[in-house]
């Protein structure tokens, strides 16, 4: 692949602090590196840094912990994550967090872009996109379904922006249809017509989202990426959600799914859920030189697999010249070769995302040395 590096939009985080944000009571970071290696020994807060990062998403951070449990225990109460950002936009000056106060209240966080407040973090994505793996996703492809597609959700919104808040406003109505049919005692009911075909508008956009994101990764993994040690993959969906045939106008496949939910009443009564819908999709990958789905993959496969799907979606913010996304990648050695660790550094190299890495030793890292800002931490404090 032929690209210019001027050309390319780079992010970078220059500069990353946490108060009080688990067992950190102050720790600032600045950095000017393509790389940045997080070390220490278990339990010393390497993961904690990552997770604060991980809150510059719309959602919940990368472990999808409670803004109480993130709450320094010895410290104030409250928690708050700030970070100066270059990119293509300029610099600018990111912030969330929560006081004591509101954290007492249950409120939600704040977040803050160059000093102004927004109601919901999904303002960062704005300006961020974030792509991360841990440890606990190992078992992703042999766990919840829910967890899967909610991940693939994930790096689908970042092609797709408005696919999360698709996705929370969506199953909210979901909800309220399972209610009003438990309870409806005749099926026939204005409200639930009109619950129905705004499940089928925001059903249609969702699957329409996936449909193109899917394809733009899968057309990535499709292409011979050279010297790619990863194996070559393709998301797969298994839907639930009928014969809907997408070569229709959009029209006529919110008209087929509204049918098919109302098909569905009398059964999704009798069960109190709904049993059909995009909220039942689940994700996959298939392993193509073996036409081996994930879940069948051994442990070891599976994660080269995660590794190449994330690259891939990497590389589609690369040929398309858009804001690269900052990978976070928790104890991404363990269990790996030196010479796939090698190629992998080399790829993302290629592709010029920030990442941000964690590990007990910095031995693993010697190839990436000279574009690596070492941190060492221990017990909350860098040292
Ligand atoms: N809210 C909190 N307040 C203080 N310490 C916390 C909090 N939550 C987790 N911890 C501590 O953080 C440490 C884990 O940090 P972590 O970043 O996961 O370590 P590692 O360096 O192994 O990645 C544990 O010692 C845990 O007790
Ligand atoms: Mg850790």
């Amino acid at each position: 692949m032929v690209y210019d590096k001027n050309t390319k939009n780079l992010t970078r985080i220059n500069k990353l602090n946490l108060t009080d944000f688990r067992n950190h009571s102050y720790s600032s970071i600045t950095t000017d590196k393509d790389f940045i290696l997080l070390t220490g020994l278990n339990g010393s807060g390497k993961t904690n840094v990552l997770e604060a990062i991980s809150m510059f998403t719309a959602s919940k951070g990368l472990r999808g912990s409670s803004l109480a449990d993130q709450s320094n225990s010895n410290g104030r109460g409250g928690w708050s994550v700030f970070m100066e950002v270059h990119s293509e936009l300029g610099n600018l000056k990111l912030g969330t967090g929560i006081n004591k106060h509101d954290l007492i209240k249950g409120k939600a966080r704040q977040c803050r872009v160059d000093g102004t407040s927004y109601k919901s973090p999904k303002i960062f994505t704005n300006y961020l996109g974030l792509i991360w793996l841990t440890p606990q996703m190992d078992g992703l492809f042999i766990g919840q379904r829910s967890d899967r597609r909610k991940f693939f959700d994930k790096l689908i919104n970042l092609l797709e922006t408005d696919h999360s808040e698709n996705i929370k406003n969506y199953e909210r109505l979901i909800m309220q249809r399972n209610k009003l049919l438990t309870r409806l005692d005749v099926l026939e009911d204005n409200w639930l017509d009109n619950l129905e075909k705004q499940i089928a508008k925001l059903a249609t956009q969702i699957f329409i989202s996936r449909d193109l994101a899917v394809n733009k990764i899968n057309k990535i993994m499709e292409e011979e990426v050279r010297s790619n040690l990863f194996p070559s993959a393709k998301i797969v969906m298994r839907e639930e959600i009928g014969n809907v045939n997408l070569d229709l106008d959009m029209e006529q496949i919110e008209e087929n799914i509204k049918n098919l939910f109302f098909e569905s009443r009398k059964k999704d009564k009798a069960t109190y859920k709904a049993n059909f819908g995009v909220h039942r999709t689940d994700f996959t990958l298939l392993y193509k030189k073996n036409n081996m789905f994930a879940e069948n993959c051994s442990t070891g496969e599976q994660k080269n697999l995660l590794i190449s799907l994330i690259l891939a979606e990497a590389r589609v913010f690369q040929n398309n010249n858009d804001n690269l996304p900052i990978l976070l990648l928790d104890e991404i050695t363990a269990h790996m070769d030196n010479k796939r660790l090698t190629n992998l550094f080399d790829q993302i190299s290629d592709i010029g995302s920030q990442t941000w890495l964690t590990g007990t030793s910095p031995d693993f890292f010697a190839h990436i040395r000279n574009k690596t800002d070492i941190f060492d931490i221990s017990n909350g404090k860098l040292i």
